[in-house]
């Protein structure tokens, strides 16, 4: 289960619509669970949900008067500003018919008003039977509002109302309160991206991510837990910031934007051919692929069969090339290239030297520190990293998702380039 970020110092607008369903008493502890982080909360009822939840609740609760109507506080053109000055738009819960009207783009209420006219991202709880969800028009409405961008927090399937259960219950409000959170982080952050603007444009880079995959035989491979993640949010913000992206991915399931240009490979060998290849034309080289050290000796043309061994199967390894080095010597002038160490060395000090005995022996002019082990950072959303120079300096730290993470990276190799042109 997920839970409310406490460490979000920043204070959201958030705007929580309550439609018509006997979940609308769970939208009371999302909403104090909201304001007892520090967010301005703003309630806006529909006539229905005020016949399970009453007015004097949601206002004691979020500690401002409620919104009900298009016509109160006309003079302050409510139906619009409302969803103007919102930082998210939550509705919990969200009715099958609620997500039928957000569907249609109707506007037959404050609620539905609101939504039309915030540009703030909007999150929605659905609550209901589970025939009602199940039905191909909620199923549509919701694939619609997905579609949209709109984040679709549950419902989860348990116990409803009466003795029947399945599909249709309302999300935890701590899951709930979890994904309003980040879904104004989110938009935040792509504010921040806008106004920093495209300090990338004009730079080629090169990104890798992923794990080799080292054939065995026809069915068999030799793999890493790395999933790419990491190296396709480096892509991603490094396109956003204006450089064009061109990014060789081993085995990465995790989707692409569409602004890079996508490689795809498997092996160590066909990483090292395609980096190889384009590497020339760069600027910049991020090597964020876990490549593998070592590839069979011999790959089976056919499957290994079990009665064919003993008890025991060895087999022997050949060295795969060293790419990062092998970049580092043929780099053109002026290209930078940072590297990836990947340890899992689980005291501070200790890892921290590896990784500068790591960049000494590459001669990446940077290397992106990162713990890894059997529950750090393979496949995570969060992670935790060190930038360091040649000389083993540390240039910058970040803990955070994977996207703040690349922007702290890029950072970096921003301001590198620029310290380059500067001497
Ligand atoms: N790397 C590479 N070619 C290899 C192995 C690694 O280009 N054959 C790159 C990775 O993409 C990463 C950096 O080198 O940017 C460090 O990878 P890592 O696996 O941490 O280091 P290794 O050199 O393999 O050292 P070791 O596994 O012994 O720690």
């Amino acid at each position: 289960m997920t839970t409310a970020n406490e460490h979000d110092a920043a204070s959201w607008r958030i705007v929580v619509g309550v439609s018509g369903g006997i979940a609308a008493y769970k939208a009371v502890s999302v909403i104090r669970q909201l304001v007892l982080l520090g967010h301005h909360v703003e309630v806006i009822a529909t006539p229905a949900a005020l016949e399970f939840v009453g007015a004097p609740t949601f206002e004691a609760i979020s500690r401002n008067p409620l919104r009900r109507d298009v016509f109160e506080n006309v003079h302050a053109v409510q139906h619009v500003a409302v969803g103007q000055h919102a930082d998210v738009v939550a509705v919990v819960p969200a009715t099958a018919n609620t997500l039928a009207r957000m569907a249609a783009g109707l506007a037959d209420d404050l609620l539905t008003n609101t939504i039309l006219a915030t540009g703030a991202p909007v999150v929605v709880a659905p609550a209901m039977h589970s025939e009602m969800w199940q039905h191909p028009a909620t199923q549509a409405n919701v694939h619609r509002l997905d579609e949209r961008g709109v984040t679709i927090v549950g419902p989860e399937s348990g116990r409803l109302t009466g003795t029947d259960e399945g599909p249709g219950r309302l999300a935890e409000p701590e899951d709930i309160v979890a994904a309003i959170l980040a879904a104004a982080r989110t938009a935040e952050r792509e504010r921040a991206a806008a106004q920093q603007g495209r300090d990338l444009a004009g730079i080629r880079m090169l990104v890798t991510a992923g794990g080799t995959r080292e054939a065995i035989d026809p069915v068999r491979y030799l793999g890493n837990r790395s999933s790419g993640k990491q190296g396709v949010a480096l892509a991603a913000r490094a396109a956003a910031r204006g450089a064009e992206v061109t990014l060789i991915a081993a085995n990465v399931e995790v989707a692409v934007p569409d602004d890079v240009q996508l490689v795809r490979i498997s092996s160590a060998e066909q990483l090292a051919a395609a980096a190889t290849e384009l590497a020339p034309k760069q600027d910049v080289i991020i090597m964020a692929a876990a490549v593998a050290d070592f590839r069979p000796d011999r790959v089976s043309n056919d499957k290994i069969k079990k009665e064919s061994t003993d008890d025991t199967l060895t087999l022997t390894f050949t060295k795969n090339p060293d790419i990062l080095r092998n970049l580092v010597e043929v780099r053109p002038e002026g290209q930078l290239i940072v590297g990836f160490a990947a340890e899992t060395e689980a005291d501070d000090v200790a890892r921290l030297e590896l990784a500068r005995a790591k960049v000494k022996r590459k001669g990446s002019d940077l290397l992106v520190l990162n713990r890894v082990g059997w529950d750090h950072t393979f496949g995570r959303e969060e992670t935790e990293i060190q930038v360091l120079n040649l000389a083993g300096d540390v240039l910058a730290e970040d803990v955070g998702d994977k996207l703040s993470v690349a922007d702290t990276i890029l950072d970096v190799v921003v301001a590198e380039r620029s310290d380059d042109t500067a001497n």
